[in-house]
């Protein structure tokens, strides 16, 4: 009797380690982590128990999440200073991640740059080339050189952060809206290419948050009125759930806090 009261309790106890580290043994790859929506992202991926690979060019901001996260759990992020621009070093990280992992569990495509907000007619040849880059040509790198891990994985899931421009495009923001409108439509036919797979692919429309960037967008604006990007991390961790398949479409935060 009193074994299996043991045996209850230990039970009882490794589910509720399981919900509350339900990422516990998943790698996860995130991008934009050094701050703003991919740090938020990152640090709660690892408090839910995930080892992190944090993603972005700013060594500062890189340590500072690795510090937070070891405060936290005391375990390390696995932590990658990379341009994403350049194409190669993201296949160099997919063949270090294969080297060293063998899967990947999770991968969630935070970076983003907006560029200039300008006349479309007006944009330097440059400048849009590099919005287009970080914001759509760098997730199809990350795809294409992820894909084979996240096969490997028993549920492999894509989380690629979006916004509400690639739907209601507005003056000045056209590469930014055009790349983000692009990501939409390539993820779309990525998660139709993995319909027989239990790899899932999705998007996530944050809204306004206050990070840098919608300070750079919208300099007026009190950013105390805006949702902080640690309140996003719920629904990240519902869409990385792999027992259930994350929903079609976009998915706005907005809709999701408001329980539609
Ligand atoms: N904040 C909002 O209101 C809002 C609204 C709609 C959509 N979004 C989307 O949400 C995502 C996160 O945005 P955020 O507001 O958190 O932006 P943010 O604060 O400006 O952070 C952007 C992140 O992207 C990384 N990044 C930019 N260029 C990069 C490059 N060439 N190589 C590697 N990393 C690069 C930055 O890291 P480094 O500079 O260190 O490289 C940083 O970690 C973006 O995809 C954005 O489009 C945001």
């Amino acid at each position: 009797m009193r074994d299996l009261g043991a045996a209850i309790a230990k039970k009882q106890a490794m589910n509720t380690a399981s919900e509350s580290k339900p990422l516990a043994g998943k790698i996860a790859l995130v991008t934009g982590a050094t701050r703003g929506i991919g740090q938020a992202i990152a640090f709660g991926y690892a408090k839910a128990g995930a080892h992190i690979i944090a993603v972005g060019r700013t060594q500062g901001g890189l340590e500072a999440l690795d510090d937070q996260i070891f405060a936290e759990t005391g375990a390390h992020a696995s932590l990658v200073p990379l341009d994403l621009m350049d194409g190669d070093g993201i296949d160099r990280l997919g063949l270090a991640l294969y080297e060293r992992y063998k899967r990947l569990d999770l991968l969630v495509g935070a970076a983003g740059y907006l560029g200039g907000l300008t006349p479309v007619a007006h944009i330097d040849p440059k400048p849009f080339d590099r919005v287009i880059g970080i914001n759509l040509t760098a997730n199809y790198r990350l795809i294409r050189a992820m894909d084979p891990l996240l096969r490997e994985s028993e549920a492999g899931r894509l989380i690629f952060l979006s916004s509400g421009v690639a739907r209601n495009p507005r003056a000045f923001w056209g590469p930014y809206a055009a790349a983000k409108a692009g990501l939409e439509a390539m993820i779309a036919c990525y998660g139709d290419e993995m319909a027989n797979t239990p790899v899932r692919a999705c998007l996530v429309n944050p809204g306004p948050m206050r990070t840098q960037m919608r300070k750079v967008a919208f300099p007026g604006e009190d950013p105390m009125t805006l949702p902080a990007p640690e309140e996003i991390v719920p629904l990240m961790l519902d869409l990385a759930r792999p027992d259930q398949d994350p929903p079609a479409g976009v998915v706005a935060f907005k809709d999701w806090q408001a329980g539609a």
